[in-house]
């Protein structure tokens, strides 16, 4: 009975998650997210950067044009600012966020596209909603392929990654961590899956 259970949490856990983007979760300091994303196709000329559980971000800064040239973040850590790398490059333009310190992202949405004519895509746009009701953006240029997370229903925003280079930013997904705490995480394991199938029927 146990087991059925199991399978069937596994299941209605995976096929939801999947249709909203899934493609990772990790586990740090003993709790879970789920990472979203990336947007677009990855391309060669650009480096994975990660950003997970630096604390409450205070600030969103932006290079844009007609594309996506920069994002980086300013966190609140236990207290103490920090100012994180910045992914990307230079841009025509130069914005800032500055979150109020209870608000958290709802949405981050945008478009992706290519920029330049080697057709190569990166982010074109990036749009942020917040718990606040304020809608920050459109920043870049709003053409190509539309992609949004929403966060909602049980998750909370965690964190940013994505990849870059010196020019742009190339691709952009999110964490998000259940507001609820798990004690456990089942992998998608394959002979996991298959072990307790055999089980079932055994008993
Ligand atoms: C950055 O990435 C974009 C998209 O992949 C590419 O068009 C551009 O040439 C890259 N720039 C550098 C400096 O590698």
């Amino acid at each position: 009975m146990v087991l059925f259970l199991l399978l069937d949490l596994m299941h209605t856990g995976n096929s939801s998650l999947s249709a909203e983007g899934l493609k990772m979760s990790i586990i740090q300091n003993d709790q879970f997210a789920i990472k979203l994303g990336v947007t677009g196709r990855v391309s060669h000329r650009s480096d994975r950067w990660d950003e997970v559980c630096y604390g409450n971000i205070k600030q969103i800064l932006i290079t844009h044009g007609d594309a996506i040239n920069s994002i980086q973040l300013a966190y609140d850590y236990n207290g103490i600012p920090i100012l994180a790398h910045r992914h990307g490059g230079n841009g025509d333009r130069f914005d800032c966020i500055n979150l109020l310190s209870w608000e958290t992202l709802t949405v981050v949405k945008g478009y992706y596209g290519p920029v330049g004519n080697d057709g190569i895509h990166v982010v074109l746009s990036l749009t942020f909603v917040t718990s606040g009701g304020t809608t920050y953006g459109p920043f870049g240029r709003e053409s190509g392929t539309p992609f949004c997370f929403n966060i909602r229903n049980g998750v909370h925003f965690w964190g940013f990654h994505g990849f870059s280079n010196s020019s742009y930013l190339c691709n952009i997904g999110i964490y998000v961590k259940p507001t609820a705490e798990y004690k456990h995480h089942f992998l998608p394991q394959p002979q996991k899956f298959v072990a307790a199938v055999s089980a079932c029927k055994a008993s």
